[in-house]
């Protein structure tokens, strides 16, 4: 992920490499895009509110991942204990060398009924799951053509790299630029579609049923990220494939265990064939420890728990709502496609950062600036995720915290 600038540094014929990375660091700095890491405990029983060890202070959570809650859910982190006081802490190995453990059996079989499909398989992380599952699909069918919607993720960005296929990258979201791009391969050539279905950074919405009818039309297989979707959208949390009653019809449903799910992990699921093929030729499938027993089970009740239950995610749209009515009211601008993501352009790395940094120091609110790689340059911005435990009286806090920011820095 290496821009120009910094390729040309890499590119400097010395030996001195300390002084390569520190000048490396001094850039990243001068463009005001320096990561911080926080350093910050979650607290259990209060699910939206961290202890900030650098701050000293409790502070509230605006922009978790874990978007229902259930990484702090008793029932959660109880299948989490028993399974490793029943089988220890790690997983042991490989999936080929011990690490096929009954925990990920009973977690695979929960996830292929999810999704309606025969067969899942789990890996390390939902950026695996992309990496491994792309780059295997082009050794099984090497000719594959890959059309890749222009805002697809890193991680898919860089499965498709490292496949070597050829690409196509259509417009975001453009059904007409990726028909127009269909056409000018042949009909008889293999394809692969990919896309999202939820992107999280400008909470959009794929009509995948219409990707799917273009896929029909010029015979191509379907891939489709659900990651921002699988918990928080349909009946059971299947995803927006199950909203728009699709799971059918895509070829691979890629998910994550780390966010809807609140544990770790990723996973494809698909028909029998393609699942086995895989497992059985994919590196970053193979070559790697599998998931612990506590992880496993601990997803595994996850998914049954969201399977029957509707109340979180009742309660996370109730709160977005809410969110997105007191920003309105408040004359603050935002992206909202009707998800649960609500982003805030800034646009501005250095002024995204300072924002971010007010509402953490003075206000107790965490909300991440976001900044390139992850975003366009330009297109800096604040993303809050709401939660189903998110209380009015801190949806109040938040819309107050960011008025006054805002007007303390001219943008309101
Ligand atoms: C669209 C998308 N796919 C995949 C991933 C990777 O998932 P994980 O965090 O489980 O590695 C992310 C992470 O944020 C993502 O946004």
């Amino acid at each position: 992920m290496l821009d120009k600038k910094l390729n040309l540094i890499t590119k400097k014929i010395s030996t001195d490499y300390e002084e390569l990375f520190s000048e490396v660091i001094t850039n990243i700095k001068l463009e005001g895009r320096y990561r911080e890491f926080s350093d910050i405990a979650r607290i259990s029983h209060k699910p939206q509110i961290a202890y900030d060890f650098k701050r000293n202070k409790e502070i509230t959570l605006w922009c978790i991942n874990d978007y229902l809650g259930m990484g702090v859910k008793e029932n959660v982190i109880k299948a989490a204990i028993k399974a490793t006081e029943e089988m220890g802490v790690g997983a042991g190995g490989t999936r080929n060398i011990c690490g096929s453990h009954t925990k990920l059996k009973a977690l695979e079989n929960e996830l292929a009924s999810l999704h309606n499909k025969d067969s899942a398989l789990v890996f390390t992380s939902g950026y695996v799951s992309n990496e491994a599952s792309i780059t295997a699909l082009v050794k099984i069918i090497p000719d594959c053509v890959i059309f890749s919607d222009s805002e697809n993720h890193a991680s898919i960005i860089e499965g498709i790299k490292k496949s070597g296929a050829k690409k196509v990258i259509f417009k975001h979201h453009d059904l007409e630029d990726l028909e127009e791009k269909l056409k000018h391969v042949d009909i008889n050539c293999p394809k692969l579609i990919i896309f999202e279905s939820v992107y999280s950074m400008d909470g959009s919405i794929s009509n995948i049923r219409a990707l799917c009818d273009l896929a029909d039309k010029y015979h191509a297989m379907t891939y489709v990220d659900e990651v921002h979707a699988v918990g928080l959208y349909g009946k059971t949390g299947g995803g927006i494939s199950e909203v728009q009653d699709v799971r059918d019809r895509l070829t691979i449903i890629e998910g994550t265990l780390a966010k809807g799910f609140g544990t770790m992990g990723g996973y494809i699921t698909g028909s029998k064939n393609l699942i086995d093929c895989i497992r059985s030729i994919s590196s970053g499938f193979i070559f790697t420890t599998s998931l612990s027993p506590a992880i496993a089970a601990a997803a595994t009740e996850s998914i049954r728990y969201l399977k029957t239950h509707n109340l979180e995610r009742v309660k996370l749209f109730e709160n977005a709502s809410k969110v997105k009515h007191l920003l309105k009211t408040s004359g603050i601008e935002f992206i909202d496609h009707g998800s649960h993501m609500i982003p805030i352009i800034i646009g501005d790395p250095v002024l995204c950062k300072k924002i971010s940094d007010t509402l953490i120091d003075k206000y107790s609110i965490f909300i991440q600036h976001i900044n390139y790689p992850t975003v366009a340059r330009g297109q800096e911005r604040l993303r809050i995720t709401p939660t189903p435990g998110h209380t009015d009286s801190m949806i109040e806090q938040l819309v107050f915290a960011l008025t006054e920011t805002f007007k303390e820095n001219g943008i309101l």
